[in-house]
């Protein structure tokens, strides 16, 4: 269990020019030699200066959406193929803003993460309830759902992350109990060793997304089935994010 991957992400959603490179050079600066993987997830428009200006360093770079196609007529779309030509190797998929924004639907969330399993990408498929689903007490039945017809037959450890990010807790300073967060986590593992096998599925690498901040980062990584976090806001600046990369570190 304790050779999981470790994973600190960041998501920069739709935020960050050309100046917010420099973040990446602070990290780089304060993590040299990280004992977790640091990935960073920056818009499209900055992959490419990121990969470029990573090179060396020990920080990962992902996109955070991709088309199931490797190319064609789909105006404003990028593919896992592309994502992977600038030197990225990750992608986030079916994120609840996707989900929400653009109707996307498990299925097609499914389809891209094989996509980016063709491309060499590691998918990190994002899942979570709503307030509403949390209060019917239908948490555990939309997650089992969601895993189900979003993850692809193809996963394993090496090209698959799972992300649980409660709807309710993203951006809102609303974070679950670690009750509530060890439930969830602990279904995740269990339904991935159900479909995978037990050595498949206890190697597959959990995160725990929303409202992830330095102040709460560390309790949160003390939940066993926790293998790091999927970081939105707190993200963005290196004086954020580092803290958190810390404690990840340390806690294990
Ligand atoms: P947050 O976002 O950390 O800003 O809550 C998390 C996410 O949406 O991945």
């Amino acid at each position: 269990m304790s050779q999981r991957r470790r994973i600190a992400a960041g998501n920069w959603k739709m935020n960050g020019s050309t100046a917010a490179l420099a973040e990446f050079d602070a990290l780089a600066a304060r993590h040299p030699d990280p004992r977790v993987d640091i990935l960073i997830c920056p818009p499209a428009t900055l992959l490419s200066p990121a990969t470029r200006r990573m090179d060396g360093h020990n920080i990962l770079i992902g996109g955070q959406d991709c088309h199931c196609a490797p190319s064609g007529a789909h105006t404003g779309d990028i593919s896992a193929p592309m994502i992977a030509d600038t030197g990225a190797t990750a992608v986030i998929l079916g994120h609840s803003e996707r989900r929400e924004d653009h109707g996307e639907t498990s299925e097609q969330v499914r389809d891209k993460a094989r996509a980016a399993h063709v491309a060499g990408l590691t998918a990190l498929i994002c899942m979570g309830e709503s307030e509403d689903q949390r209060d019917a007490d239908n948490t555990l039945d939309i997650i089992g759902g969601q895993m189900a017809a979003s993850i692809p037959d193809d996963c394993n450890a090496e090209n698959t992350v799972i992300a649980y990010e409660p709807i309710w807790a993203i951006g809102t300073g609303h974070v679950p109990t670690l009750g509530q967060i060890t439930e969830v986590h602990d279904f995740i593992r269990a339904r991935l060793i159900r479909r995978f096998g037990e050595t498949a599925g206890n190697a597959i690498a959990i995160l725990y997304g929303g409202s992830v901040k330095p102040s709460n980062a560390s309790d949160i990584f003390t939940v066993a089935n926790v293998d790091g976090a999927l970081v939105g806001g707190a993200s963005l600046k290196a004086d954020d994010f580092s803290p958190i990369i810390s404690a990840l570190e340390g806690s294990f």
